[in-house]
């Protein structure tokens, strides 16, 4: 297992060591842009059937790489596998997004919730990853994830997708306990669970805090990076001789960049919403960016999509400790050869900002 990494450039570049080049690779890089994926989806019958046979989440995790040269992999599977381990009845309607059919709405619903054994009710994650890094074979690192107790959480209350959050900040300013306690719950089930992931060979992790950004500053430090940085805290940071770093991701998080450095992660996900030449003043060489070109762009020709990868590098500028990725997760109908014109030209233009 502790096989030496061909290409260890993401981390490196995590922990601000030196590199070549920028290190590069796609939110949601397998998923509906690749006709390859649909196709498997087809044959498991649903997205679920993907995440919890690990046959299927194996597959589907390497597609990626087999088009493209990126610099990771990222575990295939979903934040909401936590409430589906909870028993709250998750499904995945094509086109719908996911639904909850026994959503959390009391402090008794929250008291209800089944403790997790990781190696128990998610041991199909676990045996997707040691099979995932066994088929790597070491080409590149694998990255696990899950979502932040506050992203999760509204899931869970919502019972789905939300835009307004009715039911969650209900609860966040109606019973602020209730919502705590379901959030403490959260984070030890996370802690445990990327610990396994951990364990069982992701050699990077992330949390993906999608709707930090929709709170109010204040109840943005205490119901959600609060709990970020408690699960941070509790990580184990060094596995198989090597340190295994951490990203957090607030989408919409650019004016929390203070508090986030604070809170104890190696690397910070940026969206574009934020100059990452700003943002890594800011930072004081205390983290790694990763980030943060619009996915957007994507829908671009290949010409364009060179341009703003070039702007996204030299905002950044000269040095080390930047990971190249999208803002947010690649939109299903995105052409993917335009893609592969983002990588491509990361792997041109970037080794001109690492001499
Ligand atoms: O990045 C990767 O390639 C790893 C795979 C991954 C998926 N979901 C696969 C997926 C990751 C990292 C996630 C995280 C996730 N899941 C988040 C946080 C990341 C983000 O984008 O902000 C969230 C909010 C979810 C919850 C979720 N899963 C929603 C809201 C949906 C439906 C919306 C949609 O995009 O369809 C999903 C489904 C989902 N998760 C798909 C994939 C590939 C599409 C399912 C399909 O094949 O139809």
């Amino acid at each position: 297992m502790s096989a030496a990494l061909e290409n260890d450039l993401l981390l490196r570049a995590l922990l601000r060591e030196p590199t070549p080049r920028t290190p590069v690779w796609m939110m949601r890089q397998a998923g509906r842009y690749l006709p390859e994926y649909r196709a498997t989806r087809a044959r498991a019958g649903s997205f679920l059937a993907l995440c919890t046979q690990p046959d299927y989440a194996c597959e589907v995790t390497l597609q990626p790489l087999a088009r493209y040269p990126l610099d990771a992999a990222i575990l295939f599977s979903d934040i909401l596998t936590i409430p589906h381990a909870m028993q709250l009845g998750l499904e995945f309607e094509t086109g719908a997004g996911p639904t909850l059919a026994r959503p959390v709405r009391s402090g008794r619903d929250i008291d209800a919730l089944p403790t997790l054994d990781p190696e128990r009710e998610l041991r199909y994650v676990l045996d997707a990853v040691r099979l995932i890094r066994r088929e790597l074979g070491g080409r590149v690192p694998l990255i696990g994830f899950a979502g932040s107790p506050w992203t999760v959480a509204t899931y869970m209350v919502e019972g789905g997708s939300s835009r307004t959050f009715a039911r969650s900040k209900a609860l966040l300013y109606g019973a602020p306990a209730d919502l705590h306690r379901l959030l403490e719950r959260l984070t030890r089930a996370t802690m445990d669970y990327l610990n396994a992931q951990i364990l069982a060979g992701v050699q990077a992790v992330m949390l993906f805090d999608t709707w930090g950004g929709a709170l109010a500053p204040r109840d943005y430090l205490d119901f959600s990076l609060a709990y970020m940085a408690r699960i941070v805290d509790g990580l184990v940071r060094e596995h198989d001789g090597r340190r295994v770093p951490a990203i957090l991701f607030t989408k919409g998080g650019g004016q929390w960049l203070e508090p986030l450095v604070r809170a104890g992660a190696d690397a910070l996900g940026l969206d574009w919403t934020t100059d990452l030449g700003t943002a890594r003043l800011a930072v004081r060489e205390r983290v790694a960016l990763q980030g943060n070109l619009d996915p957007s762009v994507l829908y671009a020709p290949p010409a364009a999509i060179r341009a703003q990868v070039a702007r996204v590098l030299a905002s950044y500028g000269p040095g080390h400790g930047h990971v190249f990725n999208l803002g947010h997760g690649i939109h299903p109908d995105v052409n993917p050869e335009h893609a592969g014109a983002m990588i491509a030209a990361v792997h041109e233009l970037s080794p001109p900002y690492h001499a």
